[in-house]
């Protein structure tokens, strides 16, 4: 059994009071009864369960704020190992921990390279490096994008691109990419930019710097003969859960989708100006979105069957949605009484006549096609019970909708009506009422 595999480990996790962090935890502490649970987080346990009561229904919550099982480390990720923990805690780390999941980052897709540096790369080289010299470890998880490959849209033709589950070298196949990935993350420090990056377009520099830490993590395991011991998640744009720890669980800021929304209801005029390459845009183009927890049960799951490599956490071609569906859930929700309808032009991606939400997502009016052909085959491996308890794959046997995230495009509308200087009373008279699906309990004991 999946779960069996966690009983009696010892775990260490980052970012386990955002929205993948949240739901990793309580799937992980629902289901099985790992020996510990090590869980850095800024601020200590007042700030953790402060978070976790305010996302969460009371039921869930409890999950996490009375668990015996989980320790909380009063800490933060920089650019050195130590985390701002005392000593004796990083040396209890090194020889008690077997799994490491990290999740922390604070990037935002506006950050430039330079930030990103500091925020995501520093910080997962430091850690990957401490890691690995853990005697009892068994899996270092690494979180990044399926977007780190965003960048074969430009240099593909096709109007739906595939993109496999391994790394794309931003040179020739042939060169050794580890070591240019030294030399560019060396570039990047001292200029905050890189040669490779220059010589490609990415939709933002935070996917760029996702890529590069793929290639650094996997640098700092080859140097040590550990590449069977890491395991990098590539979620796509994440949405609410599908089931677990109750369906529609989301946080304000995590699902991009929902910030998409916010800013078409504020749309006043009845044209949005977007880019695309394809005949047909709206049939043609598709965002793949996955619910927070398949890529909680994907990572579970690839931990406990001792994968490694990079496996994609993605809703994939069956799963994805064509821009049309994706738009005709948004128009649902607006009350605006005029309908506010995709201009589609050719323009490049980073184009400033775009309307704010492309030149913020870029991916709108793209297609790519994320294989999922690893978490396919782990599953064959899977009991038929086994199979039935997990969220694998995400569930479009309904039209999609936006309706349990009312409550969230409202919060979202708000900030964007702040940031416009509008009177904030405009976000709520322009969006539908929802409740937070955080005060229903009904919702997890369902
Ligand atoms: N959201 C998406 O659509 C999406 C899609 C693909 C990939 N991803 C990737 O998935 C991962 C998790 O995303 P998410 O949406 O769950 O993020 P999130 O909700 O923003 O949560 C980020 C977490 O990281 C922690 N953190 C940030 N900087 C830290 C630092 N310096 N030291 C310690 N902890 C730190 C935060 O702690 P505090 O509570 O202290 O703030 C929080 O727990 C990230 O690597 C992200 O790039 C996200």
């Amino acid at each position: 059994m999946i779960w069996d595999y966690y009983n009696g480990k010892t775990l260490f996790v980052t970012g386990g009071t955002g929205f993948i962090g949240t739901a990793l935890l309580c799937r992980l502490l629902s289901q099985s009864s790992p020996k510990r649970v090590y869980v850095l987080c800024r601020g200590g346990a007042d700030k953790a369960k402060a978070k976790w009561s305010d996302m969460l229904p009371p039921s869930a919550a409890q999950i996490l704020t009375e668990n015996e099982r989980m320790t909380i480390l009063d800490g933060e990720l920089g650019n050195t190992a130590t985390m701002s923990l005392p000593e004796e805690t990083i040396q209890m780390l090194k020889r008690t921990v077997h799994i490491v999941i990290h999740i922390a980052a604070s990037a935002q897709l506006q950050n430039s390279l330079r930030e990103l540096a500091y925020n995501v790369l520093a910080p997962s080289i430091c850690l990957t490096q401490y890691a690995l010299k853990f005697p009892n470890l068994e899996r270092y998880v690494c979180f990044s994008t399926a977007y780190a490959n965003a960048h074969l849209w430009k240099s593909n033709e096709s109007t739906d691109v595939s993109v496999d589950e391994r790394v794309y070298p931003l040179g020739r196949e042939e060169e050794d990419y580890y070591k240019i990935a030294l030399e560019a993350w060396s570039a990047v420090q001292k200029t905050g930019s890189s040669d490779e990056y220059d010589a490609h377009n990415f939709p933002w520099p935070y996917a760029y710097a996702k890529h590069l830490a793929e290639r650094l993590v996997l640098q700092k395991a080859a140097e040590r003969n550990k590449m069977d011991k890491v395991l990098i998640i590539r979620p796509s744009v994440l949405g609410p859960a599908d089931k677990f720890p109750y369906p529609g669980f989301a946080t304000s800021h995590g699902a991009p989708s929902t910030i998409c929304a916010a800013e078409y209801m504020l749309h006043p005029g009845r044209r949005i100006r977007l880019s695309t390459r394809c005949q047909n845009p709206e049939q043609e183009s598709t965002i793949d979105e996955v619910p927070v927890d398949v890529v909680v049960d994907r990572t579970l799951v690839h931990v406990a069957l001792e994968t490694s490599g990079c496996i994609h956490a993605v809703s994939g071609e069956q799963g994805r949605l064509s821009t049309e569906e994706w738009w005709r859930a948004f128009k649902k929700e607006r009350r605006l009484p005029w309908n506010a309808k995709p201009s589609w032009v050719s323009d490049d991606w980073h184009s400033p006549d775009l309307h704010q939400l492309a030149r913020k997502f870029k991916i709108i009016g793209t297609s790519f096609a994320f294989s999922q052909e690893r978490t396919v085959k782990a599953v064959e491996k899977l009991g038929d019970g086994e199979k039935e308890n997990l969220q694998l794959f995400a569930d479009r046997s309904k039209p999609y909708s936006l309706h349990l995230r009312r409550h969230h495009i409202r919060h979202q509308a708000v900030e964007v009506a702040k940031k416009k200087r509008w009177p904030v009373f405009s976000a709520s008279l322009l969006c539908r009422k929802g409740k937070p699906m955080a005060c229903l309990d009904e919702n997890v004991k369902a």
